[in-house]
């Protein structure tokens, strides 16, 4: 294993999922200026690796997926700080710039940075026991990571200024009924949930699936009409890929196919 990081586990399953745990328990997996880094730079890493195909995060331990920034590390930082390039927020930001799908496996607290890393991946599982937040308000600030667009666009303008607003966070099952997450499960059976998934998205063309997340992405920063037209030229490109001649070749002949990344 060549991911080897502080703040940080990765394992590397079937050859082809990359689980990553964030590891801070005593800080209930919150993001000091290390973990952040180290998981912007584990993730480009599996990036690159040709033989990951789906990244799963979750958090160590069942209390807590991330509990966002870490407040005592920030809290006697001044502004000009802050805004340095290549800070806490510029790498968790810039989680959203890794083009393999990420799935986050949320047990216990996602709260501020916590929250809005599990709202730029592209999938969210959820424990029973899962909490969403961004309670940034309650300590003075305001999201930065991304919150206050990305929770609008999950779960509508009223809740998300309720949770904004008031910093109260919503448990599980209103996080289903708002659409935050994909499903709600028993704590024990998160991140196999997540993984089941990873898998079946790992057995697919890893070229397509690219093609499909950065299609479905660009819904959130286009009108419908520009969408549609970018979804009508990525569709059209896919017939340039020997991977969508494969897939319906090997529909047509009753077999499995054989995927090249081609
Ligand atoms: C630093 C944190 C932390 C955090 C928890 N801890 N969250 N340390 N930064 N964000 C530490 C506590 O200080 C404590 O350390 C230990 O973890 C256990 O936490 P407790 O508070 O004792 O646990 P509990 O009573 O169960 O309460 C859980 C909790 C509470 C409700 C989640 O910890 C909490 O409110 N945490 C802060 C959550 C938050 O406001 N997050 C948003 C941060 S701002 P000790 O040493 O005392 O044992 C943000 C901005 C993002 O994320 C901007 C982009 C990066």
């Amino acid at each position: 294993n060549k991911y080897k990081f502080e703040t940080i586990l990765v394992n590397i399953i079937d050859d082809s999922i990359a689980l990553v745990t964030f590891n801070r328990p005593k800080a209930l997996n919150s993001f000091n200026y290390q973990m952040g880094k180290e998981l912007l730079d584990c993730c480009r890493l599996l990036d690159k690796d040709d033989n990951v195909k789906c990244i799963v995060l979750t958090g160590s331990g069942t209390k807590s997926f991330a509990c966002g920034a870490d407040i005592k590390e920030m809290a006697n930082h001044d502004m000009a700080y802050m805004m340095k390039k290549g800070h806490l927020i510029d790498n968790l930001c810039d989680l959203r710039e890794i083009e393999k799908p990420i799935i986050a496996a949320v047990n216990g607290y996602a709260l501020g940075g916590g929250c809005e890393v599990a709202m730029i991946c592209d999938i969210i599982v959820a424990g029973e026991n899962a909490v969403f937040g961004q309670p940034e308000t309650k300590i003075g600030t305001i999201p930065g990571a991304g919150g206050s667009q990305r929770l609008i666009r999950a779960v509508g303008k009223s809740k998300a200024m309720e949770m904004i607003l008031t910093g109260n966070p919503i448990d599980a099952q209103q996080a289903l009924q708002f659409g935050l997450v994909s499903c709600v499960v028993p704590i024990d059976k998160t991140i196999e949930t997540a993984l089941k998934m990873a898998k079946q998205i790992a057995s697919l063309s890893p070229i397509i699936i690219k093609l499909a997340k950065v299609t479905v992405n660009n819904a959130q920063e286009s009108n419908l009409t520009e969408g549609l037209n970018i979804e009508r030229r990525i569709f059209h490109s896919t017939f340039a890929l020997k991977d969508r001649s494969e897939g319906m070749n090997s529909f047509a002949n009753k077999r499995k196919p054989n995927w090249t990344n081609n």
